[in-house]
């Protein structure tokens, strides 16, 4: 009965620790969580009264496909204060979210049998997308010595013939690591040898970076910009993940594509959610710069935490608001039961079993080494987590 195109759609592997946390915290159980991709704060007000008086206006109707021209242009405006990029209004597709974006992008560029490359740790959405297209992933296993990031060397062994994307994501989920300046113009220098190759560039935590600015493959290569499809949205910097509104910038030829699978799959974001990111685009970026500062603050004590118990190995992240440890020290370690810790996932599970702890699986992210610690969480929950955690891992032998 159900298509091959859904029964071949893996779930995502997140579930199977989330799920279990939340099962166990309905017994009553003390669970402490470090798992959410959402920031635990609040949006900003003047984005919500934004919203109020959209609805208060009545402004409840369907708006253009690609979204009203206001916010079209406050994206526009906003590209060029914050990234020095020129686009025009009509080069803008408003989405109900990032996600809705990159799935688009995907659908309007990738053939049956097209190779997407997908640096690994990897949003979970990326291959799954790829392959709801019937395009074909090819992961590229990123190393903790390199911050998990995509070499040129790297990515020219992957392109073939049949290479259409290469997906970029900086500051990155799961990994929070955040590409220079100089490391895009390599991966740059490679792209421009092969023209058949377009960027997706994800560029949702831009506004949560701690080491100087946000820099994006357009900014040290502007003469890809036909190639690149720039995706952004309002879900991480302004805290307005419910809101469900994201944006891509692009050539027209993938914007009209996109447009065309938007107007007939979803329509345009949601009236009220355009006037409030509208407000979020123009207004002030104060309340987006003290969320920056607590999120630092929460990654470097967490780093130091980590980095403090035996085996664990943690970089530190330039932006979002994940780390990701390398904890292949304990893969073949064993409980106190005596069964042996076999993967991420078994890790995880266990933490979260014996010490209610929730933690994502690198498993998830296609890096068995690693595991995703979000600190979208109070400080409070950060130090409680690492008291568990070094308890956890201290009873592995
Ligand atoms: C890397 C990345 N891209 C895109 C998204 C989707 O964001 P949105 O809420 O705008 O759909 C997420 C959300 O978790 C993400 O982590």
């Amino acid at each position: 009965m159900i298509s091959t195109r859904a029964q071949n759609l893996q779930p995502s592997a997140t579930l199977k620790v989330t799920g279990r946390a939340k099962e166990l915290k309905r017994q009553g159980k003390s669970i402490v969580s470090l798992s959410a991709g959402e920031p635990d704060f609040k949006t900003p007000k003047h984005i919500c009264d934004a919203a109020i008086k959209a609805i208060e206006d009545g402004f409840h109707g369907y708006t253009m496909n690609p979204g009203t021209p206001e916010l079209r242009e406050a994206i526009c405006a906003k590209l060029k204060r914050d990234n020095n990029l020129d686009y025009d209004p009509s080069q803008i597709i408003c989405s109900n979210g990032a996600k809705q974006s990159v799935g688009f992008s995907i659908l309007a560029l990738v053939n049956p049998g097209d190779e997407v490359i997908i640096p690994s740790p990897y949003w979970v959405s990326y291959p799954e997308m790829t392959r709801l297209a019937e395009g074909t992933s090819v992961v590229v296993r990123t190393s903790f010595e390199n911050n998990f990031k995509l070499t040129p060397e790297q990515l020219e062994d992957a392109i073939t013939d049949k290479t259409k994307a290469l997906i970029l994501c900086s500051p990155s989920n799961p990994t929070g690591a955040q590409y220079t300046k100089e490391e895009l113009e390599g991966l740059a220098g490679v792209l421009r040898k092969y023209p058949q190759v377009y960027v997706i560039s994800d560029e949702i935590y831009e506004y949560i970076v701690f080491e100087g600015e946000h820099v994006s493959i357009l900014n040290v290569a502007p003469d890809l910009k036909d190639r690149v499809i720039l995706i952004n949205g309002f879900s991480k910097g302004f805290a307005m993940t419910g809101w469900r509104l994201g944006y891509l910038a692009a050539h027209h030829d993938i914007v009209n594509a996109v447009s065309k699978i938007q107007s007939q799959e979803t329509s345009a974001p949601s009236s009220i959610s355009q006037k409030a990111g509208e407000a979020a685009y123009t207004g002030n970026l104060d309340e987006v710069k003290a969320m920056r500062d607590q999120f630092k603050k929460r990654r470097d004590y967490l780093v130091k935490a980590l980095n403090a118990i035996d085996g664990i190995n943690c970089f530190t992240p330039g932006g979002a608001f994940y780390v990701f440890p390398d904890i292949s020290h304990y893969i073949g370690t064993k409980k106190p039961d005596g069964s042996a810790i076999e993967s991420s996932t078994d890790l995880c599970l266990y933490l979260l079993d014996e010490f209610g702890l929730a933690l994502v699986p690198g498993d998830a992210f296609g890096e068995p080494n690693g595991i995703r610690l979000s600190y979208a969480a109070s400080m409070d929950d950060l130090k409680e987590a690492m008291d568990r955690l070094g308890k956890g891992l201290a009873d592995l032998t």
